[in-house]
């Protein structure tokens, strides 16, 4: 039976008052929601997801004003990013209120915190934390490191039965997952670049954005910063503009079925080639970006090869997402 956007949401929020698990969009992908005050609701993520235990999860709050609830210092730079840039693709870490559970923080001093601009995701919050400040855990929800899924589609696709409702709010407009910025050790560390580029961090912050690599020793549990994720089944091969149309020439020459991701045309050629061409603008590609991986990866092909995008401030969330993409697929060629 087809509901009513309002009876949606009180369904959802029945479910996971219940202690069930209920996937909802936002803007840059759909999360695989908890209540995050409820530790057995919130180990039902890790088993759905096949993810590890200590993984932390990000807390989805309906607006900044919870903040209090589950952090315990909210030093001036979180107030400043989350009057300049929430409810929006950021996630802020800070130091872990007392109440807030192992199951969520990993058992972290931290937690991850957002207030996500998508209405749907907005509704349900205001809906669950009713007068109070409760909060959804919600990790991209797709299986531990395969492609975030954008659509309640891919969800599906996903999780299948494990999840108890998917809430469709269409496809999410970011497409890539949130800027993470960590404020939990006196400065300002950007652990996951997203839509949000640095230098807009850092000028809301008036002060500088340290950039982490990702892959350091001292950062083993953020997940979305493992070098081996968001990746597809299919060999995901990341090649210089300049290569690309020598590398796909060359893997057909050995009977290979090449199914290409690029920033070009195709060659003249190339018309027999699934070629898919990505937006000239970052934020379509974004846009676009997990579906087309999903689709190049369901087509057959025994290797994508992928033309690297700018080497630009506007693509560093992008380049992430390919990086790791290839080399998630790769680590899975090894073993
Ligand atoms: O855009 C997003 O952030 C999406 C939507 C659903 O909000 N969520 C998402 O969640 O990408 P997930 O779990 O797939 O990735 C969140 C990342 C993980 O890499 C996790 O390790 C990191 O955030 N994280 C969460 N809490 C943390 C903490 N206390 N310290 C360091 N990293 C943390
Ligand atoms: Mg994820």
């Amino acid at each position: 039976m087809s509901q009513g956007y309002d009876g949606q949401i009180a369904r959802a929020c029945a479910l996971l008052r219940a202690g069930e698990l209920v996937a909802f969009p936002t803007e840059t992908v759909y999360g695989l929601g908890a209540d995050a005050g409820n530790p057995q609701a919130v180990a039902k993520i890790f088993a759905a997801k096949g993810r590890p235990a200590d993984h932390p999860l990000i807390v989805h709050l309906a607006s900044a004003g919870a903040l209090t609830s589950w952090a315990r210092e909210i030093p001036p730079a979180a107030e400043k990013l989350a009057a300049a840039f929430w409810p929006g693709p950021l996630t802020m870490i800070l130091k872990r209120a007392s109440g807030v559970s192992d199951q969520v923080t990993g058992g972290h001093d931290t937690v991850g915190l957002r207030v996500p601009n998508h209405p749907l995701a907005l509704a349900l919050l205001a809906e669950f934390a009713g007068t109070g400040h409760g909060g959804l855990a919600a990790p991209s929800a797709n299986r531990f490191g395969r492609i975030s899924p954008t659509t309640a589609a891919h969800v599906r696709a996903e999780l299948g039965d494990a999840v108890a409702m998917v809430l469709d709010g269409g496809a999410c407009a970011v497409g890539i997952e949130s800027t993470i910025i960590d404020l939990s050790r006196g400065g300002a560390v950007l652990l996951r670049p997203g839509a949000i580029a640095a230098a807009a961090l850092a000028q809301a912050l008036g002060s500088k954005v340290e950039e982490c690599g990702g892959d350091t020793a001292d950062q083993p549990r953020v997940s979305g910063s493992l070098a081996a994720h968001y990746a597809p089944a299919t060999p995901l091969q990341l090649v210089a503009g300049a290569a690309l149309v020598e590398t796909v020439a060359a893997a057909r020459a050995r009977g290979m079925r090449v199914a290409v991701l690029a920033r070009r045309s195709p060659p003249r050629d190339g018309s027999d080639l699934l070629w898919h061409q990505g937006s000239a603008a970052p934020a379509g590609y974004a846009h676009d970006l997990y579906a087309t991986l999903r689709q190049l990866d369901a087509s057959g092909a025994d290797l994508i090869v992928v033309e690297e995008v700018p080497d630009d401030a506007a693509w560093v969330g992008i380049a992430d997402r390919l990086r790791r993409a290839a080399k998630g697929s790769l680590v899975q060629d090894e073993t």
